[in-house]
């Protein structure tokens, strides 16, 4: 078990050896155990959060907030428009002054091709540990709450379990691909055999396509890339479905928004999921477009896990920052 976790960013997935994030998750199932129990754990007692947003927020917002003060400390919101960002403080100032002031900064940038750049100008300035709340690139606090869920619905050893990553439509934004992006470096870490589904237009990063096939080699788990729904629901153990951006294919939003209207037959309903098995879960990290990305049907069905998902944001973040902090 690694547990020299102290001073430690996480920005990217892979910051975090396997070792590492095994360590994390037996944290954060001690730490759900003990809110259960109304068993105290002030393991950061004194110590203050900067969460900076540069975009909104439900559940990120929510959870490190609950989570710091679980902890004994104390999460500090700082929407950027309110800050002096816009006037020229750099993000060498914010790292070099916030590390300062606080004993963790947590970011969330999720502008493509400029938020995990601003992140990691941030913490090469700052002496204290460096949380993505979400970029351009990853997502990885999601991840880690995922991976813990998807180990309380189908046990500790995930090898051979066919998870599927897959686009879905949605019509409010271009989402981020962070979110993807993390799911396919970290799963396959676990032995999950993963199938990547989306439409020719929505690839997600070259080198993270390369970092993610060669996760999956190192721990012998499957790695395939489809532009079929339905064929990779079939027999799926974990279908998580989400929309991204076409950002890869094409840097103009209005560009970007034309392409996504062309595939709205790509909606999780009840009847791709009878391809999946039938003990298959339902994965989102939610918010979701409702009867145009997902059902309500499904969303609130039998095999929905999203709100143990969301729950579980709080389990991982506060794991992490009890180790890092
Ligand atoms: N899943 C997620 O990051 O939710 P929020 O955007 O509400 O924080």
């Amino acid at each position: 078990m690694q547990t020299f976790l102290h001073g430690r960013d996480l920005i990217g997935d892979l910051d975090f050896t396997k070792e590492e994030v095994e360590t994390v998750l037996d944290v954060a199932f001690d730490l759900k155990r003990k809110r259960a129990l109304n068993e105290p754990h002030p393991y950061l007692r004194d110590k203050v959060l900067a969460m900076l947003f540069f975009f909104s927020s439900t559940r990120t917002r929510g959870s490190f907030e609950a989570g710091m003060a679980q902890l004994g400390g104390h999460g500090a919101f700082i929407e950027s428009k309110s800050t002096q960002i816009s006037h020229g403080d750099t993000p060498k100032e914010i790292g070099e002054i916030f590390g300062r002031y606080y004993d963790g900064i947590a970011i969330r940038h999720v502008d493509w091709g400029i938020g995990n750049g601003y992140l990691n100008a941030v913490a090469k300035a700052s002496r204290v540990p460096v949380l993505n709340m979400q970029c351009d690139i990853y997502h990885p606090f999601q991840c880690l709450a995922d991976l813990m869920t998807i180990i309380e619905k189908k046990g500790r050893d995930l090898r051979r379990k066919k998870m599927v990553v897959s686009w879905a439509y949605a019509a409010s934004y271009q989402k981020p691909m962070s979110v993807p992006q993390s799911l396919v470096l970290q799963m396959p870490r676990f032995g999950m055999d993963v199938v990547l589904a989306h439409p020719p237009e929505f690839k997600l990063m070259p080198d993270i396509m390369e970092q993610a096939q060669e996760q999956a080699r190192k721990f012998g788990a499957g790695f395939e890339i489809t532009d079929d729904m339905e064929a990779a629901f079939t027999d799926a153990d974990i279908v998580y479905a989400k929309s991204w951006g076409a950002m890869v294919h094409t840097p103009d939003p209005e560009e970007g928004a034309k392409i996504i209207k062309k595939y709205s037959h790509w909606i999780t309903d009840e009847k791709k999921m009878k391809l999946a098995k039938p003990d298959a879960i339902y994965m989102h990290p939610l918010p979701a477009d409702r009867n145009i990305e997902v059902t309500d049907g499904v969303m609130d069905g039998p095999q929905s896990v999203v709100y143990d998902e969301a729950e579980n944001r709080m389990h991982a973040q506060k794991a992490v920052m009890a180790l890092t902090m």
